[in-house]
């Protein structure tokens, strides 16, 4: 394991310019340096490089990123390597803690254990003609089930005692491939199933989904969150597909293990699933950035219908220009596993190039929902559609819905835009920066921005203060991580910390604004916002001590409520 404030050292020491600049020229522009981007096609350059700050953002495709992420992204390598190659362009080694030494990380040898629990249920799999006949039952031949290196767990309760040295290592539990109960024995998770290894998209497994093979509850059991696995961020089936993906400019989003398998199984290689969770923004990120065109296929039944819609909220803020979001549904007895099973290919994908395009989705939803022939209907039809309208940061896009939604409320555009009171799109970024920040980037995420510029602002944030509202839980993870850093703080590692978490969406956001604001008021804006912030706390104190009852304070508490009154 690399110590974390190597890693700070590093950034540190590196000059993001120089290093992109090894694959992709770039020209000043301002107060950055901007490039055509190397992860999207485009024409006019939106990918820009803050050396000051020492990160890198697209804002065509959202790609962004430290000097180690861009190096990860564009050269394909891991972590550890990206590290290990921009050491050694400036001449440093990169020192190595013993795993006993370090906390919270994940033992290299997580993988093995994984990689020897799926080499164990493949050949599980040859000696069992029971999980043999189900498989070929449901219509997959030897072929398919090794692309996807489907295996069977045999019965019995402490298998896998024989694929580790010891059944009591701490790997098989952190692995989620063993269950400890409550008298402290350890038994396998998986029994008397077939097993679908979830690989990441290097091709290493890092959890399984298990199926009964007749009836049984749960149908699927899967591995719990691990150090390895993280179910909002992987894809099943995307390691396989990658290839077919990039041959067929398209991805195919499905609901479950079966449904991907049994399409590439008729010849349909470019399918993943979400893992029993809803799509995620960053799901749909990782796949507009592989490809230009996205088609969700969920079941034709009603859950099918309520994944579809979270599938659509989700993508919102992660809409491209120029890259195509569809929805196909299909007849309610179907899901696509039985449908390409009983039409096959073909039919399957003339389908697809009917599916619904998302904004034709979401037009006919927010239609359907209310009566537009009366003003209550139209009135509502715009309540409805501005969390969604608002949500959308891709300017055509966002355009275009507008222009829709403002016609079926039979109001003009700039009308809408005054209700919600956005934006209008299309106008210049950066005029009277002043103005213009103070509606654009309220609360927390012009907070986010300000600790993103300057980290040391943390220490100024009241103790004990909560956040609240949509970015929150970002705001105190980084809050929290800086607060426990015990060394300097660079925007860099800040971004390079929440790579890879669920924060790093909305710290892209602050990432973005940082580069279109400059720093110019960032101070000014922090302490506007503190005296808010204090304001807030004061209130939330009162509020409790109130709810307390005065016969409940003691003498603190009472001098306390004097001096909040007094504050006011
Ligand atoms: P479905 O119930 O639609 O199953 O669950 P399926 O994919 O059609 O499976 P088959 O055809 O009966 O084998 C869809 C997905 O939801 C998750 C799994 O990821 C599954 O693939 N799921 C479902 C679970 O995690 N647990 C369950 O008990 C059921
Ligand atoms: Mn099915």
């Amino acid at each position: 394991m690399i110590p974390k404030n190597f890693i700070q050292d590093l950034l540190n020491r590196l000059d993001i310019v120089d290093v992109v600049e090894r694959y992709v020229p770039l020209k000043k522009a301002g107060a950055n340096y901007v490039a055509c981007c190397p992860f999207h096609n485009e024409k006019s350059p939106s990918f820009t490089v803050s050396q000051g700050k020492q990160f890198y953002h697209c804002f065509g495709c959202g790609a962004h990123g430290t000097a180690i992420g861009f190096v990860m992204e564009h050269g394909g390598l891991g972590y550890v390597d990206a590290i290990e190659e921009l050491a050694r362009g400036i001449g440093v080694t990169v020192p190595r803690e013993t795993t006993a030494q370090v906390q919270h990380k994940v033992a290299p040898d997580l993988y093995e254990v994984m990689q020897a629990a799926t080499r164990y249920y493949r050949e599980q799999l040859k000696q069992s003609p029971r999980a043999i006949d189900y498989l070929k039952q449901r219509g997959l031949s030897g072929e398919i089930a090794a692309r996807f290196g489907i295996g069977y767990a045999p019965e019995g309760w402490q298998n896998l005692a024989g694929i580790v040295p010891d059944y009591q290592d701490a790997s098989l539990l952190e692995t989620g491939l063993v269950i400890v109960n409550d008298d402290g024995k350890r038994y396998d998770r998986f029994r008397d199933r077939i097993m679908f290894p979830i690989a990441n998209v290097r091709g290493q497994v890092i959890g399984f989904g298990g199926r009964v093979l007749d009836k049984g509850e749960p149908k699927y059991l899967n591995s719990p969150e691990t150090p390895l696995f993280e179910k909002g961020r992987e894809l099943y089936g995307l390691y396989q597909a990658q290839k077919s993906i990039r041959a067929n400019r398209r991805v195919l989003v499905v609901e479950g293990y079966m449904d991907v398998v049994a399409l590439a199984q008729h010849g349909i290689e470019y399918a993943v699933a979400t893992l029993g969770t809803a799509t995620t923004p960053y799901h749909v990120q990782k796949l507009l950035r592989l490809t230009d065109q996205v088609v969700f296929c969920f079941d034709g039944d009603a859950a099918g219908q309520k994944a579809a819609w979270r599938a659509l909220e989700n993508a919102l803020p992660q809409l491209v220009d120029g890259k195509r979001i569809a929805f196909l549904f299909l007849p309610v007895e179907h899901d696509p596993d039985s449908f390409v099973r009983e039409h096959g290919q073909e039919e399957f994908e003339r389908l697809l190039d009917e599916a619904l395009p998302l904004s034709g989705y979401l037009l006919r939803e927010l239609s359907a929902q209310v009566d537009l022939k009366t003003q209550e209907g139209r009135s509502a039809l715009l309540e409805r559609a501005k969390p969604l309208l608002t949500a959308i940061t891709a300017p055509a896009t966002a355009l275009l819905l507008r222009k829709e939604v403002a016609a079926l409320a039979g109001i003009t555009q700039t009308e809408l835009e005054g209700l919600y009171a956005i934006k209008p799109v299309g106008a210049p970024v950066r005029r009277a920066p002043q103005k213009v920040m103070r509606n654009e980037l309220s609360g927390l995420r012009a907070l986010l921005r300000c600790m993103l510029t300057r980290p040391e602002l943390v220490h100024e944030l009241p103790v004990g203060w909560n956040a609240e509202g949509s970015d929150a839980a970002t705001v105190a993870a980084v809050v929290e991580w800086l607060r426990g850093c015990d060394f300097a703080v660079s925007t860099a590692s800040i971004i390079q910390q929440f790579q890879g978490t669920p924060h790093e969406a909305v710290l892209a956001r602050a990432e973005a604004d940082m580069l279109q604001w400059g720093e110019e008021f960032v101070m000014e804006e922090f302490n506007g916002m503190l005296a808010k912030l204090r304001e807030e706390q004061r209130r939330q104190q009162l509020q409790a001590l109130e709810a307390k009852g005065m016969k409940g304070w003691d003498e603190q508490e009472r001098m306390l409520y004097r001096q909040l009154l007094q504050r006011e």
